[in-house]
């Protein structure tokens, strides 16, 4: 975009799973439909921004002005993110899946004798984390955190384990996962803000807009 808040500033936006392969058929994934990341990446494109889109094997169409780059893996999109900077902001809203596998190059057969294969997870690199303690750190990181109780709390938690300004915490107790509508948390330095339950659209605007107001642009 030419005008706008944003006009002129780099944002880096994660969304959607990632699929961890364990043979070429096969994967382990998150539940994540995307849409909360794409309205979010939607809604800084509109407000100007130059907007970076990592995203996870989902089939949402890309928002307008929004530069989309596709990965699989977490390592992937690791990676990703690390060859889109500099950013002045980064959203990091993809539910990442923790663990790996060494995947098998041919598909795993069944056994005669009914033993079940053994799967070696390993660790994936926390995206959210490490960006955080990029020598390149956008000055504005902000994370989501999906919880099922406690949720302010173990989101306050969060923010300062994983070095974030901002933590979005969202409860997914309910029908959130895949459904139209979010009830967050915004969780900075200066104490928690609780918006009301609104559309995911609605939420990605006024991150948007706070965003733009964090970078005082
Ligand atoms: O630890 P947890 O997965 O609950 O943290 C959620 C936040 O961390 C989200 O912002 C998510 O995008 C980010 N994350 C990440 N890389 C991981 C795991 C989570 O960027 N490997």
């Amino acid at each position: 975009g030419q005008g706008g808040a944003l006009a002129g500033r780099h944002i880096l936006v994660t969304a959607g799973p990632t699929h961890e392969p364990i043979d070429p058929v096969r994967y382990i994934a998150n539940r994540s439909s995307g849409k909360q990341g794409f309205a979010i990446a939607g809604a800084l494109a509109a407000l100007g921004a130059r907007v970076t889109l990592v995203a996870g094997p989902v089939t949402l169409p890309t928002p307008p002005g929004v530069t989309r780059i596709d990965v699989e893996t977490a390592r992937q999109m690791a990676a990703a993110v690390d060859a889109a900077l500099p950013a002045d902001a980064a959203v990091m809203v993809a539910a990442v899946a923790d663990w790996h596998v060494d995947a098998a190059g041919q598909k795993i057969k069944k056994q005669a004798d009914g033993a079940p294969p053994a799967l070696a997870l390993t660790e994936n690199p926390d995206i959210l984390a490490g960006l955080a303690a990029n020598p390149r750190r956008p000055a504005l990181v902000v994370g989501f955190a999906a919880e099922t109780e406690k949720v302010v709390e173990h989101a306050t938690a969060k923010r300062a384990r994983k070095g974030a300004d901002w933590i979005v915490a969202n409860d997914v107790s309910g029908d959130v996962m895949g459904g139209a509508n979010n009830s967050v948390h915004i969780v900075t330095a200066n104490g928690v803000e609780s918006w009301p339950d609104l559309p995911k659209e609605a939420v990605a605007m006024r991150l948007a807009e706070r965003i733009a107001a964090a970078l005082g642009s």
